[in-house]
């Protein structure tokens, strides 16, 4: 297990982002969770890479180039940078727009952009 990974319940749908390796394993409904593929890549109607405009300390991300539904059974729930050892957080709710700006602190040259999708999982750039 590693810091940041995302592990998903297959059963009831519980999500956890790891904060801090114990050494365990998580657990949940009786079951290991799973842990999310980070995928980079997406062929055809790109609707979950977020697309990154950087201005200065000033992050713009929208999810993706093709705005992806924001429905209640199948949405973004939440866009997320990393730079270095922090991380800003954008959570979202159906009906909203899957984008944000966040105000970072910090090199954005190495700077790592995720969206998570309810259905179709978690994604980077
Ligand atoms: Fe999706």
């Amino acid at each position: 297990m590693e810091k940041k990974q995302v592990y998903r319940c297959s059963v009831c749908g519980n999500v956890v982002e790891v904060l801090h390796v114990g050494g365990g394993t998580l657990v949940c409904c009786g079951h290991p969770m799973v842990l999310e593929a980070v995928k980079k890549s997406e062929e055809g109607n790109e609707k979950h890479l977020p697309v990154v405009t950087v201005n200065g300390n000033e992050v713009s991300v929208k999810v993706g180039s093709v705005p992806h539904p924001m429905l209640e059974e199948h949405f973004i729930q939440w866009i997320e940078c990393i730079v270095g050892e922090n991380i800003y957080k954008k959570e979202l709710k159906p009906n909203e727009v899957a984008e944000t700006v966040f105000m970072i602190d910090g090199d954005a040259s190495n700077m790592i952009v995720r969206a998570y999708c309810n259905v179709h999982g978690l994604w980077q750039v």
